[in-house]
């Protein structure tokens, strides 16, 4: 890819897009002209959100360039502002489509981005200088969940953009053999509640952290798929829920590796013959040099806990190394952060 003198400058100012999304959404800019059922001007809006009337007409004015409002002007030069249909979409807090829990999230990934330097000195995760974290960083009372509200935000977060990937992933490899399944580190069950739905003859356990299967009530949809069941616990020390199939979505990506090697046995020991794990991670390319989200994912994953990010060869690899067999991969275009491996206990 020939970079061009734009493109680098483009990427020298691109947090500054990053930071005018997190501020229009966290000052509730988009709640506010979605309540309004007439375009506002910048005076309304400043009232409505108590901020300064210039920085506020200016801010707008920038989400107007960057696409997330519209602006008309009346003959008397007055200008008023309105949602366009994608932002109504994805960025108010109200809409099914509603991509807000993840923009909330870019104040703290932000922050721990900033020490990315320091984490390609020592190689060390940055969650702890940052955000205050224990050896755990799910405990209550650290880490990503320092305090019920910072556990909401992680959780609604994650549910966002799991629900995008659960459709496509949950179908990758047809899992109506296994009559149970049970999801690990399963949080607010996005992908569990989909298990159930596409698998009705199987039943799916959703095992997570006490204090996570407590809130993960409250994201289930009404009605609740019948087969399904909740289990707290912690996977590195806790019986796992007997299972013919284990999945761990996005979990492995989150630890070093003699975590995850621990993860895997205990996975494989929990199995009967003929039992399975699918992972749900997204692959990097063989060479490494791609695809670019990923590649941006590994140094999230670097910094922000202790993981990584690995390609088919890697993964193929630390699974036998754990014991199981008849590895398989499905790549899933469809699917922003998530791809498909199945593999077997013999
Ligand atoms: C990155 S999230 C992935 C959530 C979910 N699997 C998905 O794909 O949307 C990692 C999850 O692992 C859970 N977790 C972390 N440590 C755990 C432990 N020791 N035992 C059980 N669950 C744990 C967290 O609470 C969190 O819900």
């Amino acid at each position: 890819m020939a970079l061009t003198g734009k493109d680098i400058m483009e990427m020298v100012n691109g947090f500054q897009k990053s930071q005018i999304l997190y501020s229009a959404s966290s000052l509730g800019l988009f709640e506010a002209l979605h309540a309004s059922s007439v375009p506002l001007e910048g005076v309304a809006v400043a009232n409505k959100l108590h901020t300064n009337l210039d920085a506020t007409e200016r801010l707008m004015n920038a989400c107007v360039g960057l696409g997330f409002l519209e602006k008309e002007v009346d003959n008397a030069g007055t200008a008023s502002y309105s949602l366009t249909p994608t932002t109504e979409k994805y960025l108010v807090g109200s809409s099914p489509m509603s991509l807000r829990p993840l923009v909330t999230k870019i104040g703290d990934m932000y922050c721990i981005w900033q020490k990315l330097s320091d984490g390609i000195k020592d190689g060390q995760c940055k969650l702890g200088t940052t955000l205050g974290v224990s050896e755990n960083y799910f405990d209550t009372g650290s880490g990503y969940f320092s305090t019920k509200s910072k556990q909401l935000e992680f959780l609604q977060a994650m549910h966002t953009f799991s629900s995008m990937d659960a459709p496509s992933v949950c179908t990758a490899f047809d899992l109506s053999a296994f009559k149970t399944m049970c999801d690990l580190g399963g949080a607010t069950g996005a992908i569990a509640v989909r298990l159930a739905k596409t698998y009705p003859d199987s039943h799916v356990t959703l095992f997570d952290l006490g204090h996570v299967v407590d809130v993960a009530h409250h994201f289930m949809p009404k009605p609740k798929p019948q087969n399904m069941s909740f289990v707290g616990g912690d996977f590195f020390a806790d019986d796992l829920p007997p299972s013919d199939l284990y999945v761990v979505s996005h979990v492995l990506h989150d630890w070093r590796e003699e975590r995850v090697n621990q993860l895997l046995r205990r996975i494989y020991n929990a199995l009967r013959p003929g039992g399975a794990i699918l992972v749900f991670e997204k692959i990097l390319n063989e060479d490494k040099n791609g695809p670019l989200p990923t590649l941006l994912f590994d140094l999230g994953m670097l910094i922000a806990c202790e993981g990584r990010e690995r390609s088919a060869h890697e993964y193929t690899t630390l699974l036998e190394e754990n014991g199981f067999c008849d590895v398989a991969i499905k790549m899933v275009p469809q699917a922003s952060f998530r791809d498909a491996i199945l593999a077997r206990k013999f």
